[in-house]
């Protein structure tokens, strides 16, 4: 697993956004793994600089969200899919029928995640992933537990997740309790993958994942396993290191 440390956010942003330039003119219809929170969003600034100054053309890209809350209208500001258009997608020609982002509606919700893995494998599997993670460890909806999960599921958050994104709500009550979240198993068939951690709050979380044996109580440290899996972490972040 490759390490970089930089200066801040900003540094950061400009070189995971670079990594997704690189893989999008490989491939123009390559299949990017989105995030959402704060973590990516000075990427996601970078990748549209790029692209209105003409640098990146993202009308063949694919894209694939990580998770998102189940019972939240996509309409609302807190809904992970509405997070992508404001912040990303409503800002680059990326084609509205090209982006994924998960959708639980259904009666049965477990047809949902299957649908999801299914459009995945459909698009040929995902080419580079970008991850943040949780101070617990998490990465996307996969909480600290006793096993990894595998493939898109239903999770039911922590209390830890439930305060850390209370943030985005008038009361914490208004917080979701469950998500759809891709699994481990998804996550990890990614051909590359990169997360980014900022802040010393992260710094814990970061020490597990690097450091600490390879376990579900950390979901993070099976990166370890992971082929081409690259961290990039601010001074913060890498503190305890
Ligand atoms: P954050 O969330 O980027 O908002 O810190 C990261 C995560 O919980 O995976």
């Amino acid at each position: 697993m490759e390490i970089r440390i930089y200066k801040d956010d900003v540094q950061i942003g400009k070189e995971a956004a670079l990594l997704f330039a690189s893989q999008i003119l490989k491939k123009r219809d390559c299949v990017l793994g989105m995030a959402t929170g704060s973590t990516p969003l000075p990427t996601y600034q970078e990748l549209v600089r790029l692209h209105e100054s003409g640098m990146l053309d993202f009308s063949e890209v694919r894209t694939f969200n990580l998770d998102e809350y189940v019972g939240i209208d996509r309409a609302r500001e807190q809904s992970y899919y509405r997070f992508m258009f404001d912040n990303l997608f409503s800002k680059i020609n990326i084609k509205p029928e090209n982006v994924h982002v998960p959708h639980p509606v259904s009666a049965n919700l477990s047809d949902d995640c299957a649908a999801y893995d299914a459009a995945i494998a459909e698009a040929g599997g995902i080419d580079l992933q970008i991850l943040g993670i949780g101070h617990n460890g998490h990465i996307a909806f996969n909480e600290p537990s006793g096993v990894f999960s595998s493939g898109t599921h239903i999770v039911e958050l922590t209390q830890s997740t439930i305060e850390a994104n209370q943030r985005f709500f008038e009361r914490i009550e208004d917080v979701p309790k469950k998500a759809m979240s891709m699994g481990i198993g998804s996550i990890m068939k990614a051909r590359e993958i990169l997360l980014i951690a900022t802040g010393k709050q992260k710094a814990q979380a970061v020490k597990a994942m690097l450091r600490d044996a390879v376990s579900p109580a950390c979901p993070a440290s099976v990166l370890q396993f992971h082929h081409a899996a690259t961290v990039f972490l601010d001074e913060g972040a890498a503190s305890l290191l």
